[in-house]
């Protein structure tokens, strides 16, 4: 059960971004480099559990120089969109599913858990008060950056005492400069991201510093993400620094890796598998090589190909890149059922689409 809940103390912000500014910024925002005005914090100590929740002005936030998430990275995090429909609902995707995961992560990294209804509530008024920074453009939203860290002094090696839980929002557009143009990958042959029995299953920030040399690698190949492959055998596809993937082939069927434990169980993921079976089409669990991808894609039999995640939603891969040369996914266009997941994704999310499974939660 959960905690009894706490009340938020609101500080509103003295200044806010004036609203010409914020909706200059607004027209066309990026991804993840342009911050509404408020934040939340809840803080936890064994003493008083979860206390001290507050909306606040976005700022920054004092740490002490031994707070063991600078020296032993406890810290995780989640991603999420708020979106604005045509009638003025705001709507989030399966948020519940993003609370047992951020709790999930907590576990692996002996943190404490957040009580699923602060989590909900830390949404609900960050989304209020920063409202009038959801963008309007056709594809954007409003992401959420729930995240939590190690704040407790403490230089020697053992499950930090004190936390913070905080709350930031950034409004988006496509993750990808691109925009929603297939995308190009570099497969990784000498770094991995992640080992069984290791934190790959957990949303924390060492999992995405581990990706950055790689992807920096694919970077300079002309690539825009890094495939990696599994740790041992350096044969199974895995997944990219952000994104799950999805094979789909010509005799109908879809195959996505399985979860392992060495793989982020993306929300986006789980939701698609469920879409693709309502298409029709079989979907496989199951391992899935490099080779087999290769072989696949110059046979013909891969027909569409793509990653998928709550920045990126659907996003097609036209190419795979790496030392030993490069193949080219269908025609390297977007695929017709990539792009109709797609569609039906998002129109989920923005309300213009039937949702049966009941993922959508208005404010
Ligand atoms: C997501 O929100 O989809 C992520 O995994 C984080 C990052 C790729 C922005």
């Amino acid at each position: 059960a959960d905690a009894p809940m706490i009340d938020f103390a609101h500080l509103p912000h003295p200044a806010p971004v004036p609203s010409a500014t914020r909706d200059q910024a607004l027209a066309d925002p990026g991804f993840g480099s342009l911050f509404t005005d408020h934040m939340v914090t809840i803080a936890f100590d064994p003493e008083h559990g979860w206390h001290d929740a507050k909306l606040c002005p976005r700022a920054p936030i004092p740490l002490d120089p031994a707070a063991a998430v600078l020296h032993y990275a406890q810290e995780i995090f989640e991603g999420m969109k708020a979106y604005r429909w045509e009638d003025e609902t705001v709507a989030l995707f399966r948020p519940l599913e993003n609370a047992r995961r951020l709790n999930a992560s907590a576990r692996r990294m002996a943190m404490p858990e957040l009580p699923e209804e602060l989590f909900m509530e830390s949404l609900r008024l960050l989304i209020e008060t920063d409202r009038d920074w959801m963008p309007t453009a056709e594809g954007s939203s409003l992401y959420l950056r729930p995240f939590m860290f190690a704040t407790e002094a403490f230089l020697g090696v053992r499950p930090a005492r004190e936390y913070l839980y905080c709350l930031i929002a950034s409004p988006v557009g496509s993750y990808f400069k691109s925009g929603v143009k297939p995308v190009d990958v570099w497969v990784s042959r000498d770094h991995t991201r992640a080992a069984p029995g290791g934190t790959g299953a957990a949303k924390t920030g060492g999992n995405y510093a581990a990706s950055l040399n790689p992807l920096a690698v694919g970077v300079e190949n002309g690539c825009q993400q890094t495939v990696f492959l599994d740790a041992i055998e350096k044969k199974w596809v895995e997944e990219l620094s952000g994104m799950n993937l999805f094979f789909v082939f010509k005799d109908g069927s879809a195959i996505t890796p399985p979860l392992t434990g060495t793989i982020l169980p993306g929300i986006t993921r789980d939701s698609l598998i469920q879409m693709l079976r309502e298409e029709g089409l079989q979907v496989r669990e199951e391992p899935y090589s490099i080779d087999q991808w290769h072989a696949d894609a110059e046979k013909g039999d891969l027909v569409e190909n793509f990653a998928c995640g709550t920045a990126a939603v659907v996003t097609p891969i036209g190419s795979v890149n790496g030392p030993d040369g490069k193949f080219v996914i269908g025609d390297g266009g977007t695929g017709q059922l990539t792009q109709k997941l797609r569609d039906q994704l998002l129109g989920i999310q923005m309300g213009t689409a039937p949702d049966p499974h009941g993922w959508v939660v208005k404010l």
